[in-house]
């Protein structure tokens, strides 16, 4: 029977770039799609970039961009290293778009008219130079409890405790360094205390979630489900509150309505009917794959969100653990934190793949990414097992029968016979246990049976020992027989392996000469069929592409020296500009022949400043820190094409560059041998 599902992966953050940990999720979501097609089934893959929130704001910000650009940009990134990875979404959209935006106020105005919102003022911290509140991360200070410096404002890294950003000691803005201050805002509040029965069975219902995460569940309900804040206020960059300007969705509220969004603007395009998927009694299937980080988005505030809105719910939540390299959490000092764009520019991606699907599991267990064994692995797993399979028997059908594979018939029933049928009988059989190992997500274990029907068919090649029936007289029929049976295991594999191999598959249809392999197609034979010369498959991997790899993604990390406390303040740096902008401002060695005090002006001296090719006069706010006497003869700096200004003391034609602020002022020197109307760049 036929079957409707609907797949989504997490949606990656637009700030960052796609790593190896990533795609463990893309590629596990990938291979169980591609499965789920090949059986015939209709399986829509959707996902988009999660485009909103303080860190993309600020992000772009740093940047001198638009979140907007910034967003777009990465949007073609991410896409770029998804399919370099051949990870095949139906649709990878934005949460930033017309379709989310409908969506979110949809299920926010369902929520609110089903009384599952509130709203209460509540006391944040506030950054006074940057106007904003902060968010957690946003806040570091000293922990409370063991006192270790420059922790965020959720936990400590150090001891591990857990607290408000309000509990740490001597706090300050990672924003602006600023000290923050504690301001009443109103915020807007899910109940997901009150959709406590709900969950409570929703997520024992059997199937929902893998036992791991379901005892998760059960921690959390006894913590207690608290409200859930899903206001901010500007300045945030994502979708304005409908009645309450100046706020806006949290982030993860409109995340994961996200999915729903890239679905309708897949569904739009294609004609497909989107209700049918999203209605309460929808005949889809609907899973979620995601990371173990984020189960608590997935398994009780969005089903609740769903369910008082009046969609269905997920069929299933399906979450993975963590990648490690090496056994440990990646690092960007030991060059273990591998963006996809990297590891694509030395390796290729079939090789993760198939080494990710060999350990992934239906657990939430972390996988483990060993560089020595990745390469040991795919070397004698996929070249030494199964590609060889082809490249031993294709030559001979080539060169010996015109391309032509066996009919397979006109040997009578003898022994080799029934070895040569035995062995595809038994690959064809294995069919259906190996799909339900996909189907339940058990690739690891799919792998072993694959690979343990590659070996048998490289018993019988051992045993059948084409090269030498190639020697022999009057053996022909055999050997184009034994070529024939070897190509057909061969392609039986193929089938198999596809959803884990895509590109490869590709290939061997491409070889084989066939059209594009589907799951049943294990049942059938290629008989009396013309195939293509065989072109080299796949390469080994050579231990030196991995090690210059790791060598490109080694960031030297600057030496961690304690932050000095400062005795005067220091301001935030101020917006970025363009080199063009700086290149407007004409800065010039001046030498100070003439430094006079002004009359009736306290601050102010009078400063006439030769710039090699003529002299300026300018009045210069330094009479707290210098004595005009002092300055005479000197070298500063000017800003020369600064518009004229009329002063109460006459013109000045210029600004002279010193440090200043409350902890004293300093006028800029060059280096000695600087000339006067040198221009500074
Ligand atoms: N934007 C949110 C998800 C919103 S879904 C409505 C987010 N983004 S993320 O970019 O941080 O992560 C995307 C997915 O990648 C998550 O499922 C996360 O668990 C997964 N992974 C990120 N780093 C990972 C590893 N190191 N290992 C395995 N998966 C990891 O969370
Ligand atoms: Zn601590």
């Amino acid at each position: 029977m036929s079957r409707k599902i609907l797949v989504t992966s997490a949606l990656p953050y637009a700030n960052g770039a796609i790593h190896l940990g990533h795609l463990v999720e893309y590629i596990q979501t990938d291979v169980w799609v591609r499965f789920q097609k090949m059986r015939g089934h209709t399986c829509h893959y959707v996902c988009a970039d999660d485009t909103h929130g303080t860190p993309i704001m600020l992000r772009a910000e740093k940047e001198g961009i638009t979140p907007e650009a910034l967003i777009e940009r990465v949007h073609g990134e991410h896409l770029r290293d998804f399919t370099g990875f051949h990870v095949a979404f139906d649709n990878y959209y934005s949460t930033n778009s017309a379709e989310n935006r409908h969506f979110a106020y949809d299920i926010y105005g369902k929520l609110k008219a089903n009384g599952k919102i509130v709203s209460r003022t509540i006391s944040q911290l506030y950054d006074p130079v940057k106007n904003m509140f902060l968010p957690d991360r946003f806040v570091k200070g000293e922990c409370p409890k063991c006192g270790a410096k420059d922790q965020y404002g959720d936990n400590c890294e150090s001891c591990g405790t857990t607290y408000a950003p309000t509990d740490l000691k001597n706090p300050y803005s990672a924003v602006s360094g600023a000290t923050p201050e504690l301001r009443d805002s109103e915020h807007f509040f899910f109940k997901l205390g009150d959709c406590e029965d709900f969950l409570k069975n929703w997520t024992t219902t059997e199937g929902k979630l893998q036992a791991e995460a379901s005892n998760k569940m059960q921690e959390w309900f006894e913590a207690g489900l608290s409200d859930w804040d899903i206001s901010r206020d500007a300045p945030y960059f994502g979708f304005e509150i409908p009645d309450a300007p100046g706020k806006y969705f949290y982030v993860w509220l409109d995340a994961p309505v996200g999915y729903m969004a890239s679905h309708k603007n897949l569904c739009d395009r294609l004609g497909i009917d989107f209700d049918s998927y999203w209605n309460k009694d929808s005949d889809a299937e609907l899973y979620h794959f995601i990371g173990k980080d984020i189960l608590y988005f997935h398994a009780l505030f969005w089903p609740a969100m769903l369910e008082f809105s009046g969609y269905r719910t997920p069929t299933a939540i399906n979450a993975h653990g963590f990648l490690t390299v090496d056994g440990a959490k990646m690092s960007k000092s030991r060059g273990t934190f591998i963006t996809a764009e990297s590891y694509l520019r030395h390796l290729n991606p079939e090789w993760l793949r198939y080494y990710f699907a060999a350990k992934l599991s239906n657990t939430v267990e972390d996988i483990d990414l060993n560089l020595e064994d990745f390469s040991a692995r795919v070397n004698s797993d996929l070249i030494g097992k199964y590609v060889n399979i082809a490249s031993r028997a294709a030559g001979f059908i080539s060169k010996r029968f015109g391309g032509e594979l066996s009919e397979m018939r006109g040997l009578g029933i003898d022994a080799s016979y029934i070895a040569y049928h035995g062995l595809l009988h038994n690959l064809r059989s294995k069919s259906e246990a190996i799909a339900s190992l996909y189907d339940a997500r058990l690739y690891a274990q799919a792998i072993r049976e694959i690979m343990a029907l590659a070996d048998q068919i490289n018993q019988f090649v051992d045993q059948q020992k084409p090269w030498e029936l190639a020697k022999q007289e009057g053996k022909d029929t055999e050997l184009h027989y034994v070529c024939s049976v070897l190509i057909n295991a061969f392609r039986i594999l193929t089938i198999y392996l596809k959803p884990v191999l895509p590109k490869l598959a590709q290939d061997v249809e491409a070889f084989l000469n066939v059209a594009p392999l589907q799951w049943a197609d294990a049942q059938n034979l290629l008989l009396a069929h013309c195939i293509n010369p065989y072109n080299h498959l796949m390469t080994r991997i050579d231990p030196k592409q991995i090690e210059a790899m790791v060598e490109e993604n080694k960031q030297s990390l600057a030496p961690v020296v304690e932050a000095p406390k400062l005795d005067y303040e220091v301001p935030p740096i101020a917006e970025t500009i363009s080199i063009d902008d700086f290149m407007k401002i004409d800065l010039r060695v001046a030498r100070i022949v003439e430094a006079k005090a002004v009359e009736g002006a306290d601050k102010l001296v009078s400063l006439t400043l030769d710039i090699g090719t003529e002299t300026r006069h300018v009045f210069a706010g330094i009479k707290s820190a210098y004595k005009p006497e002092d300055l005479q003869g000197r070298l500063t700096v000017m800003v020369a094409n600064l518009a004229p200004r009329k002063m109460k003391f006459g013109m000045s034609e210029g600004m002279v560059l010193a440090a200043g602020g409350d902890g004293g002022l300093y006028i800029l020197n060059p280096d000695s041998g600087a000339k006067p109307g040198m221009r500074i760049k």
